[in-house]
């Protein structure tokens, strides 16, 4: 089916200010995602994008791209990896520590939760240094799939993220920005 064209993520999502510290305007998607006409339409402008793809699994990143990255793999019949933060997944992981504002922190994956070849849609809300993003992307790699492409609600531009995954060889896709 063919959607609306002219749907607008900005149009839902609320800006904290000076949150969770002074200067931080804070993007936030639960204002997008508590109305259920609009959250429909969020996942199926995904859904067309990706779903002439073929892609073979959707990753999605702890803890916000899990609410887009699971209905968007059960509409389109994949499976769905989810990328966590440390010491929540039981069985045998990978792991990638990056970059937070104080010190780093460290995502994982399971070591059998994709096939080498495999084609991934690795998604999450928001880009900022974009170092979450590009870690959940290493991890990919390192279980031997492709990153088909990285997708986003929300680039954060002047942070410079959404450059880094494209210098490091990543697709990167985001539905809007704030300069
Ligand atoms: C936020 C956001 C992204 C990440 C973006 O998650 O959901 O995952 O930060 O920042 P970056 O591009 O600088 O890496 P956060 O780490 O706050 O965790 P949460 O999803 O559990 O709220
Ligand atoms: N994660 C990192 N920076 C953010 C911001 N400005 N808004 C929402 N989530 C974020």
């Amino acid at each position: 089916a063919k959607r609306d064209s002219m749907f607008d993520p900005k149009d839902y999502i609320r800006t904290v200010p000076d949150w969770p510290k002074p200067g931080v305007q804070f993007r936030d998607i639960t204002t997008l995602l508590s109305n259920g006409p609009v959250f429909r339409q969020l996942i199926d402008t995904f859904i067309d994008r990706y779903q002439p793809v073929g892609l073979d699994a959707v990753v999605g990143i702890d803890a916000r791209g899990f609410i887009l990255g699971a209905p968007l793999a059960y509409q389109l019949g994949l499976a769905f990896v989810p990328v966590r933060k440390q010491g929540k997944l039981p069985f045998d992981t990978f792991e990638e520590a990056y970059e937070l504002e104080y010190g780093e922190a460290i995502l994982q994956v399971h070591a059998d939760a994709l096939d080498p070849g495999q084609r991934v849609l690795v998604i999450d809300d928001l880009v900022a240094t974009g170092g979450t993003l590009m870690a959940a992307c290493k991890l990919v790699q390192r279980l031997g799939a492709d990153v088909h492409e990285c997708a986003a609600i929300v680039d954060l531009p002047a942070l410079g993220g959404s450059q880094a995954v494209l210098d490091a060889g990543f697709g990167f896709h985001a539905l809007c920005q704030y300069e």
